[in-house]
């Protein structure tokens, strides 16, 4: 059975690709082997059969008896890690939920729904190190997907609501107890139905603004506010985040010259684990919506399109409704007032699924089918 380690499975990330590898079956096909960057010798988590101790993730010897690892651990520790593995001669399959490695050139990003062929085509040519995407990025084209297939995108602007969780397990925490807090001061005015709004909003905005107000993560409220900026300031007017959307977009596309042009506006929001995008979309034709439909339905599994009427759109596509599933509905669908080759969407979608642990499990198949 192919051995795989396994790193940084006790984190955010981690414990969700636990929970759909044990969903999936996964580790019946494969023997993992644990590691722990602080327990080495512990035990690992549960996988329905018993497993060796836990070993040392630092432990270069260890990992490069492997021919395949996962790690969850982390850009820093990718960094420390992998370039070691790689001047010591080790030539196994690297798969990582990191951004350290995403841009070089020997790294794929993968996100087989939409760019199996780019992975396929990797493999062939003797590519070892399988990263998945920025989560935002991922959602976008896992929703956009029959459109990129059918080769009809000129550009994209992707607006962003992204959630707490794609910040860290820290700051989701954090987001609850800024709610808390701003629930337990408007507490009494709330006990009383004869208070009013804007008495209510009074107690609100000055817990915000309060010194006391829990913000140690995000520096800012969250909680009944957002936040317009993820990541660097690149100095261009540009967050990181923001700079992602092209450079990703046409990395997974295997889009080597004449990118497709993706920018918009990254938001932080008060969703906890499912990010949103609103879209514009220029076409390189003008095409029916209801072909547009047929074409987004048809791009991939998990995709969902949502009837553009008011029940349907509030019902379907919210964080509330997506949170924990393996789907990515789209709506909203409607021709601009700009013209008709410019379409709006809304998309909703899981950012620690599809975002982020689904793509690592399922290269790990791909390789399983490959008989790596
Ligand atoms: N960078 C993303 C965010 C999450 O801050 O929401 C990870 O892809």
């Amino acid at each position: 059975m192919l051995r795989v380690g396994i790193v940084g499975w006790r984190g955010m990330v981690g414990s969700v690709l636990m929970q759909r590898m044990r969903e999936e079956n996964d580790f019946a096909l494969i023997e993992p082997v644990f590691f722990s960057t602080s327990q080495a010798g512990g035990q690992g988590p549960a996988i329905g059969r018993t497993i060796g101790p836990v070993e040392d993730a630092n432990d270069l010897q260890v990992l490069a008896s492997l021919p395949v690892i996962i790690s969850c651990q982390g850009g820093d520790y990718t960094n420390a890690i992998h370039p070691k593995l790689r001047a010591a001669g080790w030539k196994g399959y690297w798969i990582d939920a990191a951004s350290a490695l995403r841009m070089q050139d020997q790294a794929v990003i993968i996100l087989d729904p939409v760019n199996m062929p780019v992975i396929t085509r990797a493999l062939d040519a003797g590519l070892r190190d399988f990263i998945g995407g920025n989560c935002t990025v991922s959602l976008m084209m896992m929703a956009l997907d029959g459109l990129f297939k059918n080769n009809l995108i000129e550009w994209i602007s992707s607006m962003t609501y992204q959630a707490a969780s794609g910040a860290g397990a820290a700051q989701m925490r954090e987001l609850v107890e800024q709610m808390t807090y701003l629930g337990t001061h408007a507490n009494t005015l709330m006990a009383d139905p004869a208070s009013s709004a804007l008495a209510i909003d009074q107690v609100v905005t000055s817990a915000l603004h309060s010194d006391a107000f829990p913000k140690t993560q995000f520096g800012y409220p969250l909680a009944a506010s957002l936040l317009p900026w993820i990541d660097k300031d690149l100095g261009n007017g540009q967050s990181r985040e923001e700079w992602k959307g092209q450079a990703e977009t046409n990395k997974i596309l295997g889009r080597t010259t004449e990118p497709l042009p993706v920018d918009g506006i990254c938001v932080r929001v008060s969703s906890m684990r499912c990010h949103s995008q609103g879209l514009t979309v220029k076409l390189k034709k003008d095409v029916p919506i209801a072909e547009i439909e047929s074409m987004l339905a048809a791009g991939n599994s998990w995709v969902d399109v949502v009837p553009n009427r008011r029940e349907e759109s509030l019902a379907q596509l919210t964080p509330a409704q997506v949170s924990g599933t393996l789907r990515v509905p789209i709506g909203r669908l409607r021709k601009m007032s700009m013209g008709p080759t410019y379409i709006a969407a809304f998309t909703v979608g899981d950012q620690l699924l599809w975002g982020a642990a689904e793509p690592l499990r399922r290269m790990l198949r791909v390789l399983l089918t490959r008989g790596i």
